[in-house]
């Protein structure tokens, strides 16, 4: 018996395991239930009382032993194998890297920008705190426009007004303050678009925000017409929304042009069918638009009687809806990022 221990003692040392299999041989011979060395505690409850007091020892160490080299033999079976995986498997999918994208509204920016500066239109910015004169009062804002009130402007100071001046500090409600301050700095021809923030005081809901963007349009030289107006911003739907893309002027009114247009697109939705985007007209409107008003550019500096010019204002939010059919303004703002990663490979 004695020698029969001995030897099951070598096979528990050198017996050699390279894979999976061999390690469950390995359990089948030494640990399991019916394996040999528990035959061997079999054995020895037929024992002498003297062997067994000699043997029990040796035998519960070999236990030990063959426990504790099929722990340490599964470990690394299990450390090699999956090391082996890594460094082995060539055809596993590359983990992709994920790189941050642009914002919608930055991407619709982006195309307007693109669009009119293949037509000449550089591009300018001016403050989003802003004072009265050139949010409201160059602009031809009668005094007591119900657009100054409260209700719309956000003030950020409203000190009491001395004579003959206003001199609020406020955000401002449209990209329109950038018109004048170029008339101001630049002498014609000039010809801009001004993208930017701007603030109204208005209840957040699906279609509408407290603050949102706006691109500026300025063109002012000699014998700019009405005409010059509409092609440029038909020549910016079709380039925008596609070829097929009709607009629409409706008259308006704007204190800072005269006369005054609503620029509509046709509706990409329903082409013209009528669906709720549209409110079953057919039309969305995109921009408000007009020529500049004569005491408008005067404020500026400008002569009226030597150079005219138009002026737009788009929503860059409402494009951008349009684009991408997206039916909530919140979305813009709430920087989910389940909405912000559709946006990656659209440009
Ligand atoms: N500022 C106007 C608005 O915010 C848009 C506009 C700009 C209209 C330029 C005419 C000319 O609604």
């Amino acid at each position: 018996m004695e020698e029969k221990v001995k030897a099951l003692q070598h096979e528990v040392e050198s017996f050699l395991v390279k894979s999976k299999e061999d390690l469950e041989n390995f359990r089948l011979k030494f640990i399991s239930k019916k394996g040999q060395l528990m035959s061997l505690f079999d054995d020895l409850k037929l024992a002498s009382v003297e062997e067994k007091k000699k043997l029990g020892k040796t035998l519960n160490d070999l236990k030990q032993l063959a426990e504790n080299r099929f722990k340490s033999l599964q470990e690394s079976i299990e450390n090699t194998t999956s090391s082996d995986r890594e460094t082995k498997d060539l055809s596993l999918p590359v983990v992709p890297n994920k790189t941050g994208n642009l914002h919608p509204l930055n991407l619709t920016r982006y195309r307007i920008i693109e669009i009119f500066e293949r037509l000449g239109f550089n591009v300018s910015d001016g403050p989003e705190i802003e004072d009265d004169w050139h949010n409201f009062t160059a602009l031809n804002f009668p005094e007591n426009h119900p657009a100054r009130e409260m209700q719309d402007t956000f003030f950020v100071e409203k000190p009491a007004r001395p004579e003959g001046g206003n001199p609020d500090v406020l955000l401002r409600t449209h990209t329109s303050n950038v018109q004048v301050r170029l008339m101001k700095n630049q002498k014609p021809p000039i010809r801009s678009i001004m993208p930017g923030r701007v603030y109204r005081n208005e209840a957040i809901s699906a279609r509408a925000h407290c603050f949102f963007h706006q691109v500026e349009g300025l063109y002012i030289d000699k014998n700019v017409g009405f005409s010059d107006l509409k092609q440029t911003l038909y020549h910016f739907a079709k380039e925008m929304f596609g070829k097929d893309t009709k607009i629409r002027l409706r008259p308006s009114y704007f204190p800072f042009t005269e006369p005054s247009a609503e620029i509509d697109i046709s509706c990409l939705i329903c082409h013209g069918e009528g669906c709720n985007v549209c409110k079953y007209s057919g039309w969305v409107e995109i921009a408000g638009s007009g020529m500049v008003h004569p005491n408008v550019l005067r404020n500026g500096g400008i002569d009226p009687e030597e150079f005219t010019g138009f002026a737009f204002g788009m929503g860059i939010e409402r494009i951008t809806m349009l684009r991408y059919s997206i039916n909530d303004l919140r979305l813009f703002s709430e920087n989910d990022v389940r909405f912000l990663r559709q946006f990656k490979s659209v440009v």
